[in-house]
């Protein structure tokens, strides 16, 4: 199947089968946030209607701590679907990704579908994406490319080994990663972030990532979209009984979300993505070290609609985020980055057992 019919398959599936990270327990959601419990301030002292949201992401303004998680892009049907992601980020002052470049690489009659992001968003923090594969196979001219194709503010290479181990046409050589990685830092004049896609990066890993120069890890935790769980879902289709065990059997594989947004602690922007799902989610992230978060399933739906379901979501995210710094006392996100929080169930186990220390956040 080629990389364009494969994204179209992708967005329709995530559009309309339950792909999501709790595979066992449907009641129960995987990505730790809720095992973060933000103390409640009953004096907040401060007028919701001050209240300061907006951010900075590498010196770009965020009216808010969100980003649209990078989706898609690279068939001649998902043109629309970008054009109503990026006119509800340019509306609303946020920044976006757009899905992986690669079909466009190999298709240059596909830029289109990518490049209807920056006409649509002229003034938003756009971000490119190209897979770790596709440096070994294009080289930084073809990051470049992809680059000059949105006019992007920043770069970010995805890390899919997960869904690469389930897919038999799958991309499984992970060898010279890490330095083709420091070559793209060395060499591209913007910056590099690099994204897991829900199977979360560790401490380990963000130390390495961080000697290779990246400028921003996004951690896509387990716990939202799971790859894993796609591939079941095309492996049924084409009777490929391999793939449909291996994909529910690593269906919820990977680091959750909230742990792995404290294991890539290592003096660089985090961004949270994998499972976020409300405003208050958002405020969770940051309590706990992110700079900012992304969210992808929640708008494929919507963006299918147009441009005002975006819109009306991402609205809503807003003011949950909001009220809970309201609740927190939080009158801007360097509050909120000092908010009292606790840490329980299993993620502070998981924590405590990783060595991290927990009570920290409590006392702080
Ligand atoms: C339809 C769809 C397509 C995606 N395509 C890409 C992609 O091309 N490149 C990438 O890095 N991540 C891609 N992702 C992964 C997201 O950026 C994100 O890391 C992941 O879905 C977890 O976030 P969520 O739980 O909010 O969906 C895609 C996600 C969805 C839902």
């Amino acid at each position: 199947m080629s990389t364009s019919n494969r994204k179209i398959e992708h967005l329709e599936l995530c559009a309309n089968q339950d792909v999501e990270s709790h595979r066992y327990d449907h009641n129960l959601r995987r990505n730790g946030l809720d095992d973060i419990t933000m103390v409640h301030n009953a004096l907040p002292g401060i007028n919701i209607k001050e209240i300061d949201t907006s951010t900075e992401l590498f010196g770009y303004k965020l009216t808010f701590p969100l980003l649209i998680a990078s989706m898609t892009g690279g068939h001649s049907e998902t043109r629309h679907v970008n054009e109503s992601l990026a006119i509800a980020a340019q509306e609303l002052g946020i920044g976006m990704g757009v899905g992986s470049q690669r079909a466009a690489l190999e298709d240059p009659d596909l830029e289109d579908s990518f490049r209807v992001v920056r006409d649509a968003a002229p003034d938003a923090f756009i971000f490119g994406n190209l897979g770790v594969a596709q440096l070994k196979e294009y080289g930084v001219e073809g990051v470049r490319q992809a680059v000059d194709m949105i006019d992007a503010n920043a770069m970010a290479i995805h890390l899919n080994f997960l869904q690469e181990a389930i897919q038999p046409e799958g991309d499984t050589d992970a060898t010279d990663g890490l330095e083709l990685i420091e070559e793209v830092c060395n060499k591209l004049k913007i910056p590099v972030i690099v994204k897991e896609t829900g199977a979360g990066i560790s401490h380990e890993v963000a130390q390495k990532l961080c000697k290779a120069g990246v400028s921003a890890i996004d951690v896509g935790g387990m716990g939202g979209t799971s790859w894993a769980g796609v591939e079941v879902y095309r492996s049924q289709e084409k009777g490929d009984s391999i793939g449909q065990s291996l994909g529910n059997l690593f269906w919820d594989w990977g680091i959750p979300t909230a742990v792995s947004i404290i294991e890539s602690n290592v003096s660089m922007p985090v961004i949270a993505t994998g499972g976020i799902r409300t405003g208050l989610d958002v405020t969770k992230s940051l309590a706990i070290g992110a700079s900012a978060c992304a969210t992808a399933l929640p708008l494929v739906r919507p963006a299918m609609n147009g441009s005002k379901d975006v819109k009306k979501k991402l609205e809503l995210f807003m003011a949950e985020f909001k009220a809970a710094m309201f609740l927190t006392g939080s009158a801007t996100i360097e509050d909120l980055m000092h908010a009292q929080i606790v840490i329980t169930g299993r993620t502070g186990e998981y924590l405590n057992e990783r060595g991290f220390d927990t009570s920290r956040f409590a006392r702080r």
